[in-house]
Order: C-alpha cells, then sequence, then structure tokens
C-alpha cells in the first residue's frame, strides 16, 4: 500500500454539527465505558461526510479528543483504511470498480470517460465539481460495470449513459441511481429466467430457450399478477423516463430503459409475417415495428426483458408489451398456433382507425 498523507492545505478547526454531534453521543454510548474507541470508525465516518467527503486533520484530532485517544492512534486509522480521504475531492466523487466483472464488463471504458470528462485520476475539476479514482470490488458485480458517486450506485453503465450521468449531474438534473438500464435489483438482462409463472411475464426462458411447440401450451400466465407487473414495469419505466430532459427523444428515453433489440434489414423468405395477428398490434404499431427492423413473430418471440422495455417506451407504451403478452403470443404464432385473426378482432374506433 503506499504512503498515504494528509493535504497540503488544512482548514484550522473542525468541529461537527448539533445534528451530528447528537448522534455521536448516541454511537457513544452503544459502548461500556473505557471502551469509547470502539466508535472511532464510525465518528470517523460521520465527520468525513460532513466534510465534503474528505478529513481534515483537524476533524481527526477532535474525534480522538472525543474518544479519549491519542491523536496519532485516530491519525494511523484513518491512513490506514483507503475508505477515508485525505485530501478534497470533488462534489460528485466517483469510485469506479475496476475489479474482474467490471473490468470484463468495460470498465476501462468508464475509466476512459472520467479521463476525458474530469482528468486523471485523483483530480479535482477546476469547479470543484468532480474527482475520480478506481477503487476494487463494491459488491454490486452482477450489474458491472458500476460505480459509486457519493453514497450511491449507478450499474449496467455504458460509456454513453454514464458520461449522460455526468452531464446531467454537472448541470444539477436530477438523475436515477441503480441499474442505468432499467434492471430490477440483479435480475437476468434478459428477464426472468425462472418463477416467470409466478410473474406471469412471458412463460419463456431467456434467449435461446427454444420456442413452445405447437401443442405444448404456454406457461400458465396468471392474470393479475401480469397485470401487476406491467404495471410496476410502467411506473419504473416512467420514474427513470421523468429524470431525462423535457427534450429528450424516443429513442434517448428507451435507450435509457432498455436495449434495442437485433434487427433485420429486410424480412426473411416470402416476407413479414402478418404481425398484426398478435392482439394489441394494428396497423400504426406493425408499420413502426418494420421501421425498426422487426418483421417475424420469431423475431418479438425472442426478446428479452430489456429489449421488451426498450421497445414499449420508444412506442410511447410503457408496460403494455407485457401487459398485452405480446412475447408470449408470438412465440405461439411462430410455433404455428393461432392468433387475433382466428377468433378475435381489433377494437374499431369511430374513426375508423384500428385502435393498436
Ligand atoms: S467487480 Fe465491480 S462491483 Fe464487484
Amino acid at each position: 500500500m503506499s504512503v498515504r498523507r494528509l493535504a497540503d492545505e488544512q482548514p484550522t478547526s473542525f468541529e461537527f454539527t448539533p445534528e451530528n454531534r447528537v448522534w455521536a453521543e448516541r454511537e457513544l454510548a452503544k459502548y461500556p465505558p473505557g471502551r469509547q474507541a470502539s466508535a472511532v470508525l464510525a465518528l470517523l465516518w460521520r465527520a468525513q461526510k460532513q466534510n465534503g467527503y474528505w478529513l481534515p486533520r483537524a476533524a481527526i484530532e477532535r474525534v480522538a479528543a472525543m474518544l479519549d485517544m491519542p491523536n496519532i492512534r485516530v491519525l494511523e486509522i484513518a491512513t490506514f483504511y483507503t475508505m477515508f480521504n485525505l485530501a478534497p475531492v470533488g462534489r460528485h466523487y466517483v469510485q469506479v470498480c475496476g475489479t474482474t466483472p467490471c473490468m470484463l464488463c468495460g470498465s476501462d471504458d468508464i475509466k476512459a470517460v472520467c479521463r476525458k470528462r474530469i482528468g486523471e485520476e485523483g483530480h479535482v475539476t477546476p469547479d470543484g465539481l468532480f474527482s475520480w479514482i478506481e477503487v476494487e470490488c463494491l459488491g454490486a458485480c452482477c450489474n458491472a460495470p458500476m460505480v459509486q458517486i457519493n453514497e450511491d450506485y449507478y450499474e449496467d453503465l455504458t460509456p454513453e449513459s454514464f458520461a449522460r450521468l455526468l452531464d446531467d449531474l454537472a448541470n444539477g438534473r436530477p438523475v436515477k441511481a441503480g441499474s442505468q438500464i432499467g434492471r430490477v435489483s440483479s435480475e437476468p438482462v434478459g428477464g426472468l429466467t425462472s418463477l416467470t409463472t409466478l410473474y406471469g411475464v412471458d412463460g419463456r426462458g431467456g434467449r435461446g430457450a427454444p420456442a413452445p411447440a405447437n401443442d405444448q401450451p404456454q406457461a400458465p400466465v396468471d392474470e393479475a399478477a401480469a397485470q401487476a407487473h406491467a404495471e410496476a414495469e410502467a411506473a419504473h419505466i416512467n420514474a427513470t423516463i421523468a429524470t431525462l430532459p423535457a427534450d429528450a427523444t424516443a429513442r434517448q428515453k428507451a435507450d435509457a430503459v432498455g436495449v434495442c433489440p437485433p434487427a433485420l434489414d429486410a424480412p426473411r423468405g416470402a416476407g413479414p409475417d402478418d404481425l398484426q395477428r398478435i392482439k394489441g398490434v394494428g396497423p400504426v404499431n406493425e408499420k413502426r415495428l418494420h421501421e425498426l427492423g422487426v418483421f417475424h413473430f420469431d423475431q418479438i418471440a425472442a426478446w428479452m426483458r430489456s429489449e421488451i422495455r426498450w421497445v414499449g417506451t420508444y412506442l410511447s407504451f410503457p408496460g403494455r408489451i407485457d401487459r398485452e403478452q405480446w412475447v408470449a403470443q408470438a412465440a405461439k404464432l411462430a410455433a404455428g398456433g393461432g392468433g387475433p385473426k382466428d377468433g378475435q378482432t381489433h377494437t374499431r374506433l369511430p374513426a375508423g382507425r384500428i385502435e393498436t
């Protein structure tokens, strides 16, 4: 470990705010008399947070006095643990995970954005807004690559989404912590691969799962659960979109919540499938799907969770693809099953337009 020294320029004093003082007294009360030193990490951490995420000498000595510890003992602790910053950091303090899972998923590209937008590691931008360092695993490997900014995690980053995040922070716009592609917790990128009947999503596995044979019914779908899932999806997507600039395009909104599905340049073989056989797809949406390079049932049947979110958002109806179960319908049609034209009809609106 390299030597860690206190910053050259130091404030002359440090005092906890009244609220933090009350909090500190509660911390001290957790330990038996004479054992107050047990609270040293908690107090240093609180002092660092109060002081803009770095520890000046005065704060270290203040904590030592409160805990009746020699200054050198607290100084040893503050200089040993790298979670304590000994020099000023940016108001948005970016910690980029560079450990193997994040590295394999693109943390080098995230670091390149840091160098370009912020400067070299450890450097604070002249306006005091940003600084960054590389750190070891932050425990969110399944949503790699990720960064921590102050106390929040930002996951499933791409260089583009990360650059946009820095822009938003620089301009004081609201940002959304957590997955930047709308993933819930650490669910698979392609959507659920188990408990799908419980959630009533689409009754299929992830990408590559075999389409059900014609005589093989879809996994039973609990309608109420499907609707609840669709509503939760819509709420989550709308909350993400609300953080974007008011003039964000449909594609920018879709990119913020998901991944554009694979496209074909042109229909295969004898031409496009009749996508209007999927209940909920009318002429307007069929045309827009064609514009996205989606011509066949098997393409829709293979959409993964992030792709469902992308398309639903791009077409301006988050949650509806789940609600109407396009993927399950498409899987059935791809396997030769029936669709609306075999019995159900689209709803005709008074103006003669077909509801899509
Ligand atoms: S490797 Fe990056 S969070 Fe674990």
